[in-house]
């Protein structure tokens, strides 16, 4: 099978040693069902990398591996210098402080208001942030930075489902992450919120200089936010490049993504 891992956008710089995360080879099968059968891929610094697969092909399987739910069969993982496959608990929850996710379902405490939401992983990882933490002032800059600073004393079922995402992402960014997950971040939202939610991400990347990789159906969504994108398809990394790199591959699966 032809791979087209070798396209890349020309305007990032991908020298290795500015890569955060490595992927080789990985390998994940449940029985007779080989999900990943060598997938590898690389995420540098500062950009927004995309990751489309259809349904099933499995992107979550992928996600999970990369941050150490779930054990892959063979292969590697490599985060910030972490070989994750092989991590210790301890270690491991120390990392994820510093790789922020936004899952789909990753939805906020319904009994707590935005301002307690926003606490709870300042609590938790008190170890990173000190005593001192000035943890109010920690909440407002989140929030602020969604444009939501009015809802901090309000409770999730008060909020529309643009809004709670975007307070999702506030929960998120005050951690200060150096990697962000997305898992399907507009899904479930209208167009134009879906648009807010990928401008807002987009001034979340230049504002705290983050990595992202953003797993997503969309392809509108797509092609805003990637600086590359990486089709997965029969569990490898099936073709690489720019949207606008892609779009021109004569090839009836990545065509299927452009339809
Ligand atoms: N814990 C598990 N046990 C057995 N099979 C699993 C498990 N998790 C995932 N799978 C299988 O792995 C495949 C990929 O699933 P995955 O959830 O990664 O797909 P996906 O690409 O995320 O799809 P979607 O776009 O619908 O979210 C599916 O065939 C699924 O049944
Ligand atoms: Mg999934």
């Amino acid at each position: 099978m032809k791979t087209l891992s070798s396209m890349h956008g020309k305007d990032l710089v991908q020298s290795p040693e500015k890569a955060v995360i490595v992927v080789e080879d990985l390998k994940k099968s449940f029985g007779e069902n080989q999900v990943l059968s060598g997938f590898s891929m690389r995420l540098y610094k500062g950009e927004s990398l995309v990751i489309m697969g259809k349904s099933g092909s499995g992107k979550s399987v992928m996600i999970k591996c990369l941050i150490g739910l779930m054990k892959p069969d063979s292969g590697s993982v490599n985060i910030m210098g972490q070989d994750i496959v092989h991590l210790n608990h301890v270690s491991l929850d120390r990392l994820r402080a510093d790789v922020g996710f936004l899952f789909q379902g990753s939805a906020l405490y319904d009994s707590m208001t935005v301002r307690e939401n926003l606490e709870f992983p300042l609590r938790r990882h008190r170890e990173r942030f000190g005593k001192n933490i000035r943890t109010e002032k920690a909440v407002l800059e989140a929030l602020e930075s969604v444009g939501l600073a009015h809802t901090v004393d309000l409770m999730p079922d008060e909020l529309s489902g643009g809004m709670q995402r975007r307070i999702a992402l506030a929960r998120t960014l005050i951690m200060k992450p150096k990697i962000i997950f997305y898992d399907e971040p507009t899904s479930g939202l209208d167009p134009i919120t879906s648009k807010e939610i990928i401008m807002l991400m987009k001034k979340v990347q230049k504002q705290y200089m983050t990595s992202s990789l953003i797993i997503t159906h969309d392809v509108d969504c797509a092609r805003v936010i990637a600086d590359r994108m990486i089709l997965l398809v029969d569990g490898i990394n099936y073709a690489e490049g720019t949207y606008r790199e892609l779009i021109k591959v004569e090839d009836f699966k990545v065509k299927a993504f452009f339809k």
